[in-house]
């Protein structure tokens, strides 16, 4: 029997599971002349929902993570690196003879891969490079089917470069033929790009909010998938689920460290405690190494979220964790969003590791 779990990566049928109506949405979004923006916390399930889209509908996309971009230079040779695994080599090569900076662009004959590099002088150099790329685009959209070009982590650009989302925004305001797509995961930077006033991406397209799998959507998916191996499977889902508050990364991770456990021997007492004990023992080290580069107030939170479920925010929690005024726990929770141990969904501020918050939990009981 093979574990139906998957963690980690892009997941595709049959482990994407619903996102029926987001489906529809984004179909309808890139069937449009519009562009596009998901924003949601981490491993919500952003690039598989649009990798899942992309694919369906049958036209040339790309996906680039601006993640493990370096440079403007960087950023411009990465694009157009894909752009020939879309198209072919020979329609590229006579528009590239018009480029105003020529990049170098290499074919490895053993592996069949391209390379591109570009040597250029000046940011201002960088940025032309990347507007002919861009414009590369507009063109190749001209003769076929509207590419839809998909930028991951998009609130990287910011890191980028100098004025590039200003620049950017000036080059890609006059493409007709493109559909493009922005991913992006923290949310207030995300948002900032695209909601505030004076931002150039302001209001640039339609923002699509992801928030989790609802909660009987997955109970469902989980009792179907654990039925094959214990009789359990109901308590078993429900238990999952109560740890991971229905997160999409992390119920996929508890599932599958739990569906290994009963493979190896179905008649284990307690799946569920003893994954999540496996999970918080594997990361050990990690979840140390993180907690010392937190500071005091944002440890109190940390502790006080790790037992208590009110919110972060009431006289309450104050009160019973001695955080302070509110000012003050207002900007640590700032601070503990933009690096990702806490999320705010619907049901709003949580940790966002279930392992980690119970890691501290069991750390300050010891
Ligand atoms: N529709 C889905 N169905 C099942 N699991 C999902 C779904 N979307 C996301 N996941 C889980 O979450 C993980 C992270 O998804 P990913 O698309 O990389 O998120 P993001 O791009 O928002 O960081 C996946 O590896 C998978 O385990
Ligand atoms: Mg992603």
């Amino acid at each position: 029997m093979k574990n139906p779990f998957k963690f980690g990566s892009i997941v595709e049928p049959p482990y994407f599971m619903n996102r029926v109506e987001e489906t529809r949405k984004v179909k309808s979004i890139l069937n449009s002349a519009n562009h596009l923006i998901i924003i949601s916390p981490r491993r919500y399930g952003k690039t598989s929902l649009i990798n899942k889209v992309a694919k369906s509908l049958k036209r040339p996309f790309i996906i680039l993570d601006l993640q493990l971009i370096t440079t403007q230079e960087d950023f411009a040779s990465q694009l157009l690196k894909r752009i020939y695994r879309v198209y072919p080599a020979q329609k590229l090569k006579d528009l590239i003879k018009n480029f105003r900076i020529s990049p170098s662009i290499t074919l490895n004959p053993m592996s069949n891969a391209i390379d591109i590099s570009y040597k250029v002088t000046t940011p201002e150099t960088a940025k032309t490079a990347l507007e002919d790329v861009f414009n590369l685009l507009e063109k190749l959209g001209e003769s076929k089917m509207k590419p839809i070009i998909i930028f991951d982590e998009f609130q990287e650009i910011k890191r980028i470069g100098d004025n590039l989302d200003r620049f950017l925004r000036s080059v890609i305001q006059h493409h007709k033929n493109i559909n493009y797509v922005f991913l992006g995961s923290q949310e207030s930077l995300i948002r900032e790009i695209f909601e505030k006033k004076k931002s150039p991406f302001y209001h640039f397209g339609y923002l699509l909010p992801l928030d989790k799998i609802p909660c009987n959507e997955f109970l469902l998916y989980l009792t179907t998938n654990f039925k094959e191996l214990t009789e359990e499977n109901n308590s078993v889902s429900e238990k999952i689920l109560q740890i991971t508050k229905c997160h999409p990364y992390y119920t996929q991770q508890l599932a599958f460290t739990v569906w290994e456990l009963l493979s190896n021997d179905n008649k284990i007492k307690e799946p569920v405690a003893t994954a999540v004990d496996e999970l918080m023992k594997h990361h050990d080290i990690d979840y140390e190494r993180l907690w010392n580069t937190i500071n005091r107030t944002d440890m109190k939170i940390l502790i006080g979220m790790s037992i208590s479920e009110s919110s972060p925010l009431s006289e309450e929690f104050s009160k019973q964790h001695d955080t302070g005024p509110s000012s003050t726990v207002f900007s640590s929770l700032k601070r503990l969003m933009k690096n990702g141990f806490i999320a705010k969904s619907s049901a709003g501020y949580e940790i966002d590791d279930p392992f980690f918050k119970n890691w501290i939990k069991v750390r300050r009981l010891k």
